[in-house]
C-alpha cells in the first residue's frame, strides 16, 4: 500500500468512527433502505403533529439532557451551577456510574473531571480504554451542596433519568464507582472492600463493582485494589465481543 493510500484509509476510518459517535449505527445500500423497518435505524417517535420520525441515540440523549436541565424536582436543582448529564459515546459498550457531581463537575457540567476523574481516565488509558469510547455519568445529575450524601428523595427523583440513559445507550456492561453508587444501584448497603472486583447486575446489565477513585485518593493504600479492579474490568471489556461477564 502506498503512503497516500494508507493516509486515505486512515481518514476514512476516522470519519466512520466520528459518524458512529454521532449515533449512525447501521449502513445500508441505497436500494436496501426501503425494506428495513424504521425501528432498525433508531427509535420511532412522533412529532407534535403526529408524524412518525426516527430518532438517533444522539437525538434521544439530547432530548433527555434537556429534560434534566429543566428539572427542578429537588432543591439541588436550584442550587447547582450546571446539570451534569453525562458524557461519552452514545454507543458505548461500557458505562461508568458515579454517585453525584462534585465541585469541578458542577462548574463544568461534565462528570469526573476533577482529581478523581483524572485518576480514572489515567487508569483506563493504561489499559487501552479512552474516555471517548465509554460513557460516564452519575446517579444524581445535580451536585448536593458541600458534597453531602444524596438524600433518598433525590435518588428517587433522579434514578429514572439514569435508567432512561441506559436504555438509550444499551451498553453491554456497567461499572459502579464506590460504595454509595453501587449500594444505591443494588438497593442495599454493600461492603465495598468485600464486593469490589465482582459482578452484580443492574437493569439486567452486568455491573462491575469498583472502588471510587476519590476514595482511593483519600486512602492511597487502596490504590493497588483500584488498579487491579480496573485491569479486570478492562479485560472483560476487551473480551466483550466473544463473552460477557457472568453477573448475579
Ligand atoms: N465523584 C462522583 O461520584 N462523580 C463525579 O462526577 C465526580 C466525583
Amino acid at each position: 500500500m502506498t503512503y497516500d493510500q494508507s493516509n486515505t484509509l486512515r481518514e476514512i476510518r476516522n470519519y466512520l468512527k466520528w459518524l458512529r459517535r454521532l449515533g449512525f449505527e447501521i449502513w445500508l445500500n441505497r436500494d436496501e433502505g426501503s425494506h428495513v423497518p424504521a425501528q432498525a435505524l433508531g427509535e420511532l417517535a412522533t412529532t407534535e403533529n403526529g408524524d412518525a420520525i426516527v430518532e438517533t441515540k444522539v437525538q434521544r440523549l439530547q432530548k433527555l439532557s434537556e429534560q434534566v436541565a429543566a428539572c427542578r424536582r429537588c432543591q439541588i436543582g436550584h442550587t447547582r451551577t450546571n446539570p451534569v448529564f453525562g458524557v461519552g459515546n452514545p454507543n458505548a459498550d461500557l458505562v461508568f456510574i458515579g454517585e453525584a457531581p462534585g465541585a469541578n463537575e458542577d462548574a463544568q457540567g461534565v462528570p469526573f473531571v476533577g482529581a478523581a476523574g483524572n485518576l480514572l481516565t489515567q487508569e483506563l488509558r493504561k489499559h487501552g480504554i479512552s474516555r471517548e469510547e465509554v460513557y460516564i455519568c452519575n446517579i444524581l445529575k445535580c451536585r448536593p451542596p458541600n458534597n453531602r450524601d444524596p438524600f433518598p428523595d433525590e435518588i428517587l427523583n433522579c434514578e429514572p433519568y439514569l435508567k432512561q440513559q441506559l436504555s438509550i445507550i444499551a451498553p453491554k456492561m456497567l461499572c459502579g464507582l464506590g460504595r454509595f453508587a453501587v449500594g444505591t444501584l443494588l438497593k442495599r448497603p454493600i461492603p465495598i472492600m468485600k464486593l469490589r472486583g465482582t459482578w452484580e447486575s443492574y437493569e439486567g446489565i452486568p455491573l462491575f463493582i469498583c472502588l471510587h477513585p476519590a476514595a482511593v485518593l483519600h486512602q492511597p493504600q487502596n490504590r493497588h485494589f483500584f488498579e487491579i479492579d480496573i485491569a479486570a474490568l478492562a479485560e472483560a471489556y476487551h473480551a466483550r465481543h466473544t463473552r460477557l461477564p457472568k453477573s448475579k
